[in-house]
C-alpha cells in the first residue's frame, strides 16, 4: 500500500469547496428513481442520465469525487469516452460501490448486514485497473424504541466496515467508510445521537484493530437529525450541533475529511445543514457532501427523461453542486435557492 497515494487521494476529494456526487445507485434502487418519472429504466437510460451529470460544465469546481456503480463504471460516453477516463480528465476522481447490498441479519430479526466482503480483494484489483482511485461500502443500522440496534448487530457491521476498508487500502484504494443510521423512522434527535455515538466509537476501534490507516480513508456518516415519522423535528442549528458534537467526541482528527450522506433530507435541508456546520468551523477534518438525493432530485425533477430538458437538468445539477461547494464555507443562504433556479 502506497501511504501517501491515499492520503494524498483522500485529501484531493474533499479539497476546499468540494465534495462527492455519489451516484452509485445498484439498478434496482435507480430504477425506483426513473419510475417517479416514468421513465424505463434500461442500461442505455441510465448510461445517457449518468452521461447528463458526468458532462455539466463547470461542476469540477464543487466535486472532488463520483461514486459509480459497477455497470457505469464499465460504461462510456455516446462518443465512446469511458466515463472513469472522462471524469479524471476534468479532475474529478472516479470511486466505485464495492457492497452487494443488505440482507436480514440472521438470527436477529429487524436488522441488516451488508454483504459483498468474499471475492472483495480480486474486484479491488479488478476496479483499480479501471480507474477507481476510492470505494463506498454502506453499512445499515435501524433504530426502534428499544432493542435495535442491539450490541451484535452494531459489532458485526463495524467488523464488516474494517474488513472490507482494510483490503481497499491494501489495494491502495481509499475506503469511504459509511456507516448510515437511517433517518426513516420515529425517534427523536437524541436517540439518533446516541446510537450515532455508539457505532462510531466502535467503529474507529474495529478499523484501528484492523490496522486501517485514519489519514487514508474518509467517513460517510449520517447527520445526528430526528427521524422523518418524529413529530418533533429539530431546526437546523440543533441538527448542526448535535452533529458536530457526537463526530468530535468519536471521529479522530487524523481522518482527513467527512463526507455526509443526505438520507432522505430534502435537497435544501441537506445544503443548510451543512453550511450551519460549517459555519462553526473549523473542525478538525474537512466537512463535505457525498449526497446522492440530495444532488440528484432536483436533476431528474428538471429532466424526465426527455432529450429537449438535457440542459435544464445540467442547469438544475449545476446549481446544487454550486450551493453546496458555499455550504462548504459557511456562505450559503436559503434566499440563494431562488437566484439558482432562475
Ligand atoms: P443519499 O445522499 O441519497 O443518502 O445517498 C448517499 C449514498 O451514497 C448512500 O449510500
Amino acid at each position: 500500500m502506497n501511504i501517501d497515494e491515499l492520503k494524498s487521494v483522500a485529501r484531493a476529494i474533499v479539497a476546499e469547496q468540494k465534495g462527492i456526487l455519489a451516484a452509485d445507485e445498484s439498478n434496482p434502487t435507480i430504477k425506483k428513481r426513473f419510475d417517479a418519472i416514468k421513465l424505463a429504466s434500461s442500461e442505455e437510460s441510465r448510461r445517457r442520465y449518468r452521461e447528463l451529470l458526468f458532462t455539466t460544465e463547470g461542476v469540477e469546481r464543487y466535486l472532488g469525487g463520483v461514486i459509480l456503480y459497477d455497470e457505469t463504471l464499465r460504461q462510456s460516453t455516446a462518443d465512446g469516452i469511458p466515463f472513469a477516463a472522462l471524469l479524471s480528465s476534468r479532475g474529478i476522481i472516479p470511486g466505485i460501490k464495492v457492497d452487494q447490498g443488505t440482507k436480514t441479519l440472521a438470527l436477529h430479526p429487524g436488522e441488516k448486514i451488508t454483504e459483498g466482503l468474499d471475492g472483495l480483494r480480486e474486484r479491488l484489483a479488478e476496479y483499480k485497473q479501471l480507474g477507481a482511485k476510492f470505494a463506498k461500502w454502506r453499512a445499515v443500522i435501524e433504530i426502534d424504541d428499544r432493542d435495535i440496534p442491539s450490541a451484535y448487530g452494531i459489532h458485526a457491521n463495524v467488523h464488516g466496515l474494517a474488513r472490507y476498508a482494510a483490503l481497499c487500502q491494501e489495494a491502495g484504494i481509499v475506503p469511504i467508510v459509511e456507516p448510515e443510521v437511517l433517518m426513516d423512522d420515529a425517534h427523536d434527535i437524541e436517540r439518533c445521537e446516541e446510537v450515532t455515538s455508539q457505532v462510531l466509537a466502535q467503529l474507529f476501534t474495529e478499523l484501528d484493530a484492523h490496522h486501517v490507516l485514519f489519514e487514508g480513508m474518509l467517513l460517510k456518516p449520517n447527520m445526528v437529525i430526528a427521524g422523518m415519522k418524529c413529530a418533533q423535528q429539530a431546526g437546523v442549528r440543533q441538527v448542526a450541533e448535535a452533529t458536530m458534537r457526537c463526530l468530535r467526541r468519536y471521529v479522530p482528527a487524523a481522518v482527513p475529511g467527512i463526507v455526509f450522506l443526505s438520507g432522505g433530507q430534502s435537497a435544501q435541508d441537506a445544503t443548510d445543514h451543512l453550511n450551519e456546520m460549517n459555519k462553526s468551523g473549523p473542525h478538525p477534518w474537512q466537512v463535505s457532501f457525498s449526497y446522492g438525493r440530495a444532488l440528484q432530485a432536483p436533476v431528474l425533477a428538471a429532466w424526465q427523461g426527455q432529450e429537449n430538458h438535457v440542459e435544464q437538468a445540467q442547469k438544475a445539477f449545476f446549481a446544487r453542486c454550486r450551493l453546496n461547494g458555499l455550504a462548504r464555507t459557511g456562505t450559503y443562504d436559503r434566499a440563494m435557492e431562488k437566484e439558482a433556479v432562475d
